[in-house]
């Protein structure tokens, strides 16, 4: 089947990387479909068609299937929260994407996972490995794509230092290396995987180029902020241990202020990416070294 036939359905289409893929889908001229759970704005998701729908209520869902869907992407996740909040969105509501494709005799499902599962550690993790897990005995052709770290992760860190503020890491800031990718290689990335058949029903982990200048460690990451806003390096660092302190604490307030466990559950995650490797075979052209440059130049000029 040519492009132009074939319907590609975007769920978390409204994401860093869904939207990218979107871009990308309707680029390469297939017919695509964008899932959200609110009505688009003017000129969002361009050549697209946006259906809305609620991805953890599956009878919302079998609307926006209501006609041949080709290929599902999925690109949604939990931004942040408790452990029930990632079941309940990187595999729960994943799941009835997948058995609302089921039900249409959809091909292909691809699933934007992520790297670190290979070490699962968090409730993140373990929702995202249940996904994957059931996707897998599905009967449905699949590409599972295990991205590393995205250049946006740094992105906080970058306009602080912009305003002047110093670039904190954890401990040496070099227990972790990898190398990050940029959305528009990994987006490309998926949908080759749409197009080239030999891509299903295969797990893939994937980072982006694999030159020196792109394994980075998140000291090497601080160093290139300020070589790329020209700034004298200001880089501040925070005892390990201080960490898993921190998180007993938070825990311990959480027993009377049930809000602060958000805040425990987000450092145990700021420590896993603090200490553990994410190297990736690497795709793409495009480094962070690049993109930081990019952003230094884009904000001098505005
Ligand atoms: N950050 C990294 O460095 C990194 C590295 C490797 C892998 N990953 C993985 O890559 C994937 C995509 O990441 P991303 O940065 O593109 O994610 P993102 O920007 O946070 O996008 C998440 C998507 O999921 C949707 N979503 C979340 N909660 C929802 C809910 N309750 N109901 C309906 N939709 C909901 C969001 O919709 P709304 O816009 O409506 O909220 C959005 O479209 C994730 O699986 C992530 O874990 C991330």
């Amino acid at each position: 089947m040519d492009n132009t036939k074939k319907r590609v359905l975007v769920v978390g289409a409204t994401g860093y990387i869904g939207r990218q893929v979107v871009t990308e889908l309707v680029s390469r001229n297939y017919r695509v479909v964008a899932v959200s759970r609110r009505p688009a704005k003017q000129g969002e998701f361009e050549g697209a068609e946006v259906r809305i729908a609620d991805v953890t209520d599956p009878h919302s869902l079998e609307k926006a299937f209501h006609d041949d869907i080709n290929v599902v992407i999925s690109c949604l996740a939990c931004r942040m929260g408790m452990p029930a909040d990632f079941d309940k969105i990187d595999y729960q509501a994943t799941l009835n994407v997948l058995e609302a494709a089921k039900a249409n005799i959809t091909d292909h499902f691809i699933l934007l996972s992520a790297i670190c599962v290979k070490l699962p550690r968090l409730p993140l993790q373990y929702a995202k490995l249940k996904m994957e897990n059931a996707l897998m005995i599905s009967k449905m052709d699949y590409t599972i794509v295990r991205p590393t770290a995205y250049f946006w992760v740094m992105d906080r860190q970058f306009d602080n230092i912009r305003k002047g503020m110093s670039g904190w890491m954890v401990g040496s800031g070099e227990y972790a290396r990898y190398n990050p990718i940029s959305k528009e290689d990994l987006a490309e990335f998926m949908i080759n995987c749409v197009e080239d058949t030999h891509h299903r029903n295969r797990v893939y982990l994937i980072g982006g180029p694999e030159t020196p200048e792109n394994i980075v460690t998140y000291k090497r990451i601080m160093e290139m902020i300020f070589e790329a806003l020209g700034k004298k390096p200001k880089i501040k660092s925070l005892p390990l241990w201080l960490i898993p302190a921190a998180i007993g604490i938070t825990k311990f307030i959480a027993v009377f202020i049930p809000k602060v466990r958000y805040a425990a559950e987000f450092l145990r995650i700021f420590r896993y990416y603090s200490i553990n490797d994410m190297r990736a075979p690497g795709y793409g052209t495009r480094t962070l070294k690049n993109h930081l440059e990019i952003q230094a130049k884009e904000g001098k000029e505005a």
